[in-house]
């Protein structure tokens, strides 16, 4: 059994770099456009399996060459898709992304096989050896795939899972009242500022975190892209600076954080260290995309190493020991918590 399983969508992502995001009804010409393995869920399991962690997905494609090449690439990575189902009548989700130069994103979604997620053919999962589900919010947009998801969750907090959430702004908009009911059920809760907001009302990050405390997460962790991040737990409310990095494309950088918080709480990190190994894959991926090269361990601390020197970094230099010491096979390996909080 895996230690983690995500479950959402797969995505075939077609990004295009524009030097300007056109009027409606206008034009925009790319100056490089990308096909590429993507989905929010697809994204946070392939950076974990680069964090080192034994890591399957839970979600469908369809028998369409595109389905089998994200297959391919998810195996590449070291994610077991022995969970991903098939859809013969249905394509692969496929989403248009465009990027400006500030490199925000714009996505358009086709969605495809895999809001036909459903319990057909799934082999038993033994949920009581798995350590920590990760939900991405697109999951629960429609049926059937919402009911797989939310069943997937019940089984794993009645095993005793810890238990992750990525909502989503598109899910906040539609299904504001389901996110909320699950909240007081969440460990780990990472959203962005607009999610927060959607919840919470409030666009100021402390007050947006102790709301959300207030509505039953046990932990959050607010995603403020080029500010970092700011970590809500028990012990109290802290931030964690962003890496100074040339940002040329934020696709999948929140993912990619999640992993990495995830990750660093799995393998017995503080929050502190674990939100700093998040804030590095974010920072890396945002400058040079989810590419296992960039997010391996060995870069991961390389990056690290040449990071900490800056001002900004004082009083982070244990963590950053930690981290650096945990990539490079010493250190927090061995023991893996059951829990996240
Ligand atoms: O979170 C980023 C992802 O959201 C993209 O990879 C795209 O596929 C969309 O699902």
């Amino acid at each position: 059994m895996p230690q983690v399983i995500a479950l959402g969508d797969i995505n075939l992502d077609i990004v295009a770099h524009m030097a300007y995001y056109p009027p409606r009804g206008g034009e925009g010409i790319t100056s490089q456009c990308c096909l590429r393995l993507g989905g929010s869920a697809a994204n946070t399991a392939f950076v974990l399996a680069c964090c080192g962690m034994e890591t399957a997905i839970i979600g469908r494609v369809g028998t369409d060459p595109l389905g089998q090449q994200l297959l391919a690439d998810l195996r590449a990575g070291g994610v077991d898709v022995s969970l991903v189902q098939s859809d013969p009548d249905k394509t692969t989700g496929v989403v248009f992304v465009a990027v400006t130069p500030d490199g925000e994103r714009t996505m358009f979604g086709s969605r495809g096989a895999n809001v036909r997620l459903d319990f057909q053919g799934f082999p038993p999962i033994q949920w009581g050896r798995v350590h920590h589900f990760h939900l991405s919010g697109y999951a629960l947009l429609e049926a059937p795939q919402r009911e797989v998801a939310l069943c997937a969750m019940d089984a794993a907090c009645r095993s005793g899972l810890s238990v992750s959430l990525d909502a989503g702004v598109i899910t906040l908009m539609q299904q504001n009242s389901l996110i909320r009911s699950l909240l007081p059920r969440i460990d780990l809760f990472l959203p962005s500022l607009d999610e927060a907001e959607l919840l919470t009302g409030t666009r100021d990050a402390e007050m947006a975190v102790i709301k959300l405390r207030e509505q039953g997460v046990k932990a959050i962790a607010l995603k403020l892209g080029g500010k970092g991040c700011m970590v809500g737990v028990e012990e109290g409310n802290f931030s964690v600076p962003p890496f100074a990095v040339e940002v040329r494309d934020t696709t999948g950088a929140g993912d990619a954080f999640n992993a990495g918080l995830i990750a660093g709480r799995l393998k017995g990190l503080s929050w502190r260290a674990a939100a700093l190994w998040g804030n590095a894959l974010g920072a890396l991926v945002a400058h040079a995309g989810i590419n296992k090269e960039v997010i391996g361990r060995e870069a991961v601390a390389a990056f690290l190493h040449q990071s900490r020197n800056q001002s900004t970094w004082m009083d982070w230099q244990c963590e950053f020991d930690t981290i650096i010491q945990l990539l490079k096979g010493g250190g927090h390996g061995g023991g893996m918590a059951r829990t996240i909080g």
